[in-house]
């Protein structure tokens, strides 16, 4: 069955619910105020997605020219395997062809196993590998996918 969602660009108001899905997600959340200062940056592009009338979702992605990077993406913990994540990255994806952009990059933990079979799914390749990436000292896998 298809999900019903909806994707917008971040605004002011989902700021609480995006920080904390950020905080679910990651080890170092970004904060608020990191947050909210995204909304005003012209080389964003910062999407949420709504499911069941709920900030279900978002993600971040800078882009310059022909490149672009993925900075975050996450998914509240209640609201995993239904696809959204992919919708988020279709929907990105399709925006960043209308800039031009050729190049999609992105960095991922090594155990991030989730996340790496989502962006092979989508036609992500591994490039390479950055040792020590993390603070934790966890290695990173750099991604790529050609649009
Ligand atoms: C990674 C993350 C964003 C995926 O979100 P999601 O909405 O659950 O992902 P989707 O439902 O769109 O998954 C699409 C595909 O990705 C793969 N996938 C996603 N989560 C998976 C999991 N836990 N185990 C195995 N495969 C998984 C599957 O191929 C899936 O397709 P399928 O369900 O038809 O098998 C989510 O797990 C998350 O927020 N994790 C914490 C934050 C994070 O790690 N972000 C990425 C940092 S690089």
């Amino acid at each position: 069955m298809m999900e019903n969602f909806i994707i917008e660009p971040l605004q002011e108001k989902h700021l609480d619910a995006v920080y904390d899905i950020s905080c679910a997600a990651f080890p170092l959340p970004w904060s608020k105020e990191d947050l909210r200062r995204e909304i005003q940056n012209h080389m964003a592009i910062n999407l949420v997605i709504l499911a069941d009338d709920q900030v279900a979702g978002y993600l971040q992605c800078w882009y310059s020219y022909e490149d672009a990077d993925l900075i975050n993406i996450a998914v509240h913990p209640d609201f995993r395997r239904r696809h959204l994540a992919r919708a988020l990255l279709l929907h990105l994806i399709d925006l960043l062809k209308k800039k031009d952009v050729e190049n999609v990059f992105l960095e991922v933990r090594v155990s991030n196993l989730p996340a790496q079979l989502l962006y092979r799914s989508l036609g992500f390749i591994t490039l390479s590998r950055r040792p020590r990436y993390y603070i934790n000292g966890e290695d990173a896998l750099v991604m790529n996918l050609q649009i």
